[in-house]
C-alpha cells in the first residue's frame, strides 16, 4: 500500500455485509439484438444468465454463432453500432453497468473489467513497441507521473512472463503465444477485477495453447481475479474453469459447476460437445455433431436444439424448454433433463 496510485486504482467501495455475500458478477436475462442492413431485428442472444464470483473462472462454449463474443462485448457495452442491449442486467459488484451513464462506464470499464478480444493478438500495431502500446494501456486510463507508468510497464510483462527487456521490441519480434501474453498484460494494465479473454487459445498451437490457459489460471489465483473464458475447447473448460456455461443458439442450454457439468451433462447438446472431445468426455471416440447452428433468421420452434438433438421427441418442437435445476447444482433447458 502506500502508493497513492494503487489506492485509485483497487477501488475498495466501503462493502456492506450483504455486499460480501453478493457476486462480483451478476449477469441476468441479456437480451442482445443486431439490425441488419436491411432493417430486420435479429435476437442474438436471449435471457442469458450467470454469475462469477471473486477468482472464480467460467468457460462460456458452444459452436461458432452461438452468440459468445455477443454475449461478452455486451457485458463490456462494446456491442457494434448494429447491436443492442433489449433487455437483461449485468450488475458488477452490485452496480448495474448497463445503467451507467457513458462516461460512468467509461471509468470503471478497463479499471474494474477488462477484455482481450477474439484475434486481438494480430492488431498489435506493427510499428510501435509492445511496451510503448502496453503504456497507452496505462496512461489512456491513469494519471501517472512517468517513473510510476514505466515500473508498471515492466511489472505487467513480469506477470505475464515476458522478460521486461523486451518491451523495446517489436510484435514481429514475439511468438504468437508472447503476443498473446502482451495482450492479457494490456488487458491487466489498471488492475481489473475481471477479465474477459475470447478465445484467448484459438490460432496457438497445442503447447503454448497449454501455456495461456496456466498463465490465466495462475493470474486468476494470484491476483484473486474473475475470469471468463470465451472457448470451443472444452479441454480448455476442464483445465481452467470451475463454472461452465454453455451456449446454443444464442440461449443457455446447460450451466454448472465444471465437475458436475462434464462428468453429468443433462443437455444432450452438451453430451454431444463432450463426445467431440474423448479426452474429457471419458474416452468414447471422437465424434462430430451432425447438422449446423441455427441461423438467427431462421430459429426452429420450440427447442432450438430440437432439429440436431437424437432424443427429441414431439414436445421438444412445439415447446420451448425453460432452463431449469437438475442434478447437483446444475441447470439444463431440456424437457428431458
Ligand atoms: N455486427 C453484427 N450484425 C449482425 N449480426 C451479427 C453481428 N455480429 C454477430 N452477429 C450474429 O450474431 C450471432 C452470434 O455471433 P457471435 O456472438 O460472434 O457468436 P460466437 O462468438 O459464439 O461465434 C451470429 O449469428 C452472428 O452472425
Ligand atoms: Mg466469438
Amino acid at each position: 500500500m502506500n502508493d497513492p496510485a494503487d489506492a485509485e486504482v483497487t477501488h475498495v467501495p466501503e462493502r456492506s455485509p450483504s455486499s460480501i455475500l453478493m457476486p462480483l458478477l451478476d449477469v441476468r436475462n441479456l437480451t442482445v439484438d443486431y439490425t441488419t442492413p436491411e432493417g430486420a431485428r435479429l435476437r442474438a442472444i436471449e435471457d442469458v444468465s450467470f454469475t462469477l464470483e471473486r477468482g472464480q473462472a467460467l468457460g462460456i462454449v458452444g459452436e461458432s454463432g452461438c452468440g459468445k463474443t455477443t454475449a461478452m462485448m455486451a457485458l463490456m457495452r462494446l456491442l457494434p453500432a448494429a447491436g443492442r442491449v433489449s433487455g437483461g442486467q449485468v450488475l458488477f459488484d452490485g452496480d448495474d453497468m448497463l445503467e451507467l451513464t457513458a462516461a460512468e462506464f467509461r471509468r470503471r470499464r478497463w479499471l474494474d473489467m477488462a477484455m482481450v478480444f477474439q484475434g486481438a493478438m494480430n492488431a498489435l500495431n506493427p510499428v510501435r513497441t509492445v511496451g510503448d502500446q502496453i503504456r497507452e494501456a496505462i496512461v489512456t486510463h491513469l494519471a501517472w507521473p512517468r517513473d510510476q507508468v514505466e515500473r508498471r510497464v515492466g511489472e505487467l510483462l513480469d506477470l505475464v512472463g515476458i522478460p521486461p527487456w523486451r518491451a523495446v521490441q517489436y510484435p514481429h519480434q514475439y511468438s504468437g503465444g508472447m503476443r498473446q501474453r502482451a495482450m492479457i498484460a494490456m488487458a491487466l494494465a489498471c488492475k481489473p477485477q475481471l477479465l474477459v479473454a475470447d478465445e484467448p487459445t484459438t490460432a496457438l498451437d497445442v503447447m503454448i495453447q497449454a501455456q495461456i490457459i496456466n498463465l490465466l489460471d495462475r493470474l486468476r489465483r494470484d491476483l484473486d481475479l474473475a475470469l471468463i473464458i470465451v472457448t470451443h475447447d472444452l479441454g480448455v473448460v476442464a483445465e481452467a474453469c470451475q463454472q461452465v456455461l454453455v451456449m446454443y443458439g444464442g440461449q443457455v442450454a446447460e450451466y454448472g459447476p465444471v465437475e458436475h457439468v462434464f462428468t453429468d451433462p443433462r443437455h444432450p447438446y452438451t453430451e454431444r460437445l463432450l463426445r467431440a472431445f474423448p479426452d474429457i468426455g471419458g474416452g468414447r471416440e471422437l465424434q462430430s455433431i451432425p447438422g449446423t447452428p441455427p441461423r438467427l433468421s431462421d430459429l426452429p420452434s420450440g427447442c432450438r436444439f430440437h432439429p440436431r438433438c437424437p432424443l427429441a421427441v414431439e414436445r421438444c418442437r412445439s415447446e420451448t424448454p425453460a432452463l431449469r435445476p437438475v442434478g447437483r447444482d446444475q441447470m439444463a433447458a431440456c424437457h428431458l433433463a
